[in-house]
C-alpha cells in the first residue's frame, strides 16, 4: 500500500513553469512563476527547486521555454543556453540527462517548428509524470526491505519536494509507513540549508507521519542508543560502480551505519545512475559559496573562511541495497549495476 502525497513542488499551468519556492520553507509557501529558460536556471542555482530529479524536470520545461524564445527572437543563442542550463548545478546527472533528452528532441529530423514545441513540452511533461510513478514504484521495492518495528534515518530531503512527487528515499519511507512497518523516522537536520529540518520533517508531518529531528552530530549517538535498522537517503548520482553521490554527509551517515550494524538503503530512479562515470572520484562536486556556512558573523572579518562541498561519494562498499524503478540492486557493484540498468530497456 502506498500514501499518497498531495506535494507538488513544480506545476506546469497556461503556458508557465511554476516552482515552490523551497528556499523558505516551512515559513513561506511562495511560488516563482519561470517563462523564460534563464529564469528557470537561476531557479536551479539558488535552490528554489532542489533535488536531482526535480532539477531534471525543471531542465526539461527549461528546455521548451527556451526554445520558445528562440522562436520569437532570431538572436536567442539557444546552444548557449542550454550548455549554461546544464551547468546550473553540476553534480546531479538529472539535469544534464534531462537536457540531453530535450537536446535529441531539438536534434531530430522535425522540420515544422511548432511540432518541435509540442514534442518538447509533451516530453517534459512525460519526464515529470513518469517520475512520480517511478518513484511509487521505488516506494513499493523500498518498503519490501523494511521489517515491522524498523527505525530509520535519512538525510537532506528526498521527498516529493526534491522530485516530481511522493519521493525516492521519503517515498520508501511513505510506503513503509503506509505498511505499518516504521516505528520511528529520523531526519538529520543537513546544514548549512537544513533540507532535513525545514524540508524533509514538514513533508513527513503534512503526510501524518511522526518525524524527530536530529543534529548530524548526534547520528554515531543515534546509532549507538536506539535499534536502528536502516538508513535511507536518495542520490543525485549513482556511478557505474555503485558508488553514490549524495547530500554531503551522506558518507559519514553510512561508515557509522557500518560501525554500527545498521544497514544503508539509496533510493534513486534510472535517471540518476551515470553509466558513463566509471566511479565517484571522477565526479565534479559542487562547492557553494562560503556564506552559505558563516552566515552574517563573519561579513567584516576577512580571516575566516569556510569550505563548502554540498555532495560527498559514499563508496559502493557500505552500501547495503539500491532501490530504483526496476527493483532492488542488493551489495552493489560494476557487474550487478550494469545488469540492472539492462532493464531500462525492457
Ligand atoms: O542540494 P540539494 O538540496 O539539491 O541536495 C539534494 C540531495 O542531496 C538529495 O538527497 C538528492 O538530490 C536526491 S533527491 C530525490
Amino acid at each position: 500500500m502506498t500514501l499518497s502525497s498531495s506535494i507538488s513542488p513544480i506545476r506546469w499551468e497556461q503556458d508557465r513553469l511554476i516552482l515552490l519556492d523551497q528556499r523558505y520553507l516551512p515559513d513561506l509557501f511562495e511560488d516563482s512563476v519561470c517563462t523564460t529558460l534563464e529564469h528557470a536556471r537561476q531557479s536551479i542555482a539558488d535552490l528554489v527547486v532542489r533535488g536531482a530529479p526535480a532539477i531534471g524536470i525543471t531542465a526539461a520545461y527549461a528546455v521548451y521555454l527556451g526554445y520558445m524564445q528562440s522562436r520569437q527572437d532570431s538572436h536567442y543563442d539557444l546552444a548557449s543556453a542550454l550548455d549554461s542550463l546544464a551547468q546550473a548545478r553540476p553534480t546531479a546527472v538529472n539535469l544534464a540527462w534531462a537536457v540531453q533528452q530535450q537536446k535529441a528532441i531539438l536534434q531530430s529530423s522535425v522540420s515544422d517548428p511548432v511540432e518541435t514545441g509540442r514534442l518538447l513540452l509533451e516530453n517534459a511533461k512525460r519526464i515529470h509524470h513518469k517520475d512520480i510513478t517511478d518513484n511509487q514504484a521505488m516506494g513499493d521495492y523500498g518498503a519490501g526491505l523494511i521489517e515491522p518495528g524498523s527505525r530509520v534515518v535519512t538525510h537532506c530531503n528526498a521527498g516529493a519536494l526534491a522530485t516530481g512527487g511522493y519521493g525516492t528515499a521519503l517515498g520508501v519511507i511513505r510506503s513503509a509507513w503506509g505498511k505499518g512497518n516504521l516505528e520511528k523516522v529520523y531526519a538529520s537536520e543537513t546544514r548549512p540549508w537544513l533540507q532535513g529540518l525545514r524540508l524533509t520533517a514538514w513533508e513527513l508531518a503534512h503526510d501524518g507521519i511522526a518525524v524527530n529531528v536530529i543534529t548530524e552530530g548526534a547520528v554515531s549517538s543515534l546509532f549507538s542508543q536506539q535499534h536502528i535498522q536502516w538508513v535511507i537517503v536518495g542520490a543525485d548520482r549513482i556511478c557505474a560502480n555503485g558508488d553514490v553521490i549524495n547530500k554531503v554527509g551522506t558518507c559519514n551517515l553510512a561508515i557509522m551505519a557500518r560501525h554500527y550494524g545498521v544497514s544503508v538503503m539509496v533510493a534513486a530512479p534510472l535517471s540518476t545512475v551515470d553509466a558513463a562515470t566509471e566511479s565517484g572520484d571522477l565526479v565534479a562536486i559542487e562547492q557553494r559559496a562560503e556564506g552559505e556556512i558563516l552566515g552574517d558573523y563573519y561579513r567584516a572579518e576577512k580571516r575566516v573562511h569556510a569550505w563548502n562541498p554540498v555532495f560527498d561519494v559514499t563508496p559502493a562498499e557500505l552500501v547495503t541495497a539500491i532501490v530504483t524503478e526496476k527493483g532492488v540492486i542488493l551489495q552493489p557493484d560494476k557487474l550487478k549495476i550494469g545488469a540492472h540498468i539492462q532493464l531500462k530497456q525492457a
